[in-house]
């Protein structure tokens, strides 16, 4: 099967990405929104998938979603719809969205890539995202109780703030996605202890290998970047003690669940 990233692309790629530019180029953006298929490439179809998988291991699991790193949002509103279709009356369900929506902060010198900047998924308005989780709110059941609310700021900060103010709060999933070292140690340290039996903490980059701090000891070790002996790995390894760690069979998802 041929490469589909968003990095260092083939020239097949290279092709289908031109071409799937110029398709959607043609159409008006209603033609999209509601044929989205026609446009999905491999990544978007197969994360959707993991995605889905992913929420109906929790369905059963009391508690709150929480994603770190949401950037315009697809991750969050596909969690979002998924808990309206098939949980719509749970109210005790919320999910949280952590981001700056300013792109990249707390870059760590030491433990991050040396070529990612502070504009990195600064493109992006959270102002449609906030829009589009109101527009939701006008047809779901129970409507009156908040379902989804954004947290806007450094995770570092944001986090530990959070959970100061919500003393009832216990995660049922635990979504890691800056690409940072120190937003994912804090998400770590602040959410992990509020999770219980069977609760799920998932990263894309834990199953590709790529959770903040890897690269370097890759690098260093000249070692597979699937390899699990990462400094971040080491680092968090007493803080996931009692975790059960697993992948998914598309490679776009992974997680540790509580025992
Ligand atoms: C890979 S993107 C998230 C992708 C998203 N989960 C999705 O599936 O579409 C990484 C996000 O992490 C956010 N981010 C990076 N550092 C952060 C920090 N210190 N605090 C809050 N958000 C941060 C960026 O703004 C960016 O939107």
């Amino acid at each position: 099967m041929q490469r589909m990233t968003k990095r260092r692309l083939t020239e097949q790629e290279q092709a289908y990405n031109q071409k799937r530019s110029e398709l959607i180029a043609r159409c008006k953006p209603e033609y999209i929104a509601d044929a989205p298929f026609l446009f999905a490439n491999r990544i978007q179809t197969a994360s959707m998938l993991s995605r889905v998988e992913l929420f109906r291991m929790v369905m059963d699991i009391p508690g709150a979603i929480i994603e770190c790193g949401v950037y315009k949002g697809n991750s969050l509103m596909l969690y979002l719809q998924l808990s309206l279709l098939l949980e719509p009356y749970a109210i005790n369900r919320s999910l949280y969205g952590f981001d700056t929506f300013e792109g990249f902060r707390s870059i760590d010198g030491q433990f991050d890539p040396a070529d990612i900047n502070e504009q990195m998924f600064s493109e992006t308005d959270a102002s449609i995202l906030e829009q589009s989780i109101l527009l939701n709110d006008l047809i779901r059941p129970v409507n009156r109780i908040p379902r989804c609310e954004l947290v806007k700021g450094d995770i570092v900060k944001t986090a530990p703030e959070f959970v100061k103010d919500k003393p009832e709060l216990c995660v049922a999933m635990l979504i890691l996605d800056t690409d940072l070292y120190q937003p994912t140690k804090v998400a770590l340290e602040t959410f992990l202890p509020l999770m219980r039996r069977a609760a799920l903490w998932c990263s894309t980059k834990f199953a590709t290998g790529t959770l903040p701090g890897k690269r370097r000891r890759s690098r260093k070790c000249s070692t597979s970047t699937r390899s699990s002996s990462s400094d971040f790995h080491t680092k968090v390894r007493s803080v996931i003690s009692g975790f059960e760690v697993f992948g998914m069979e598309s490679a776009t998802a992974s997680g540790v669940m509580g025992r």
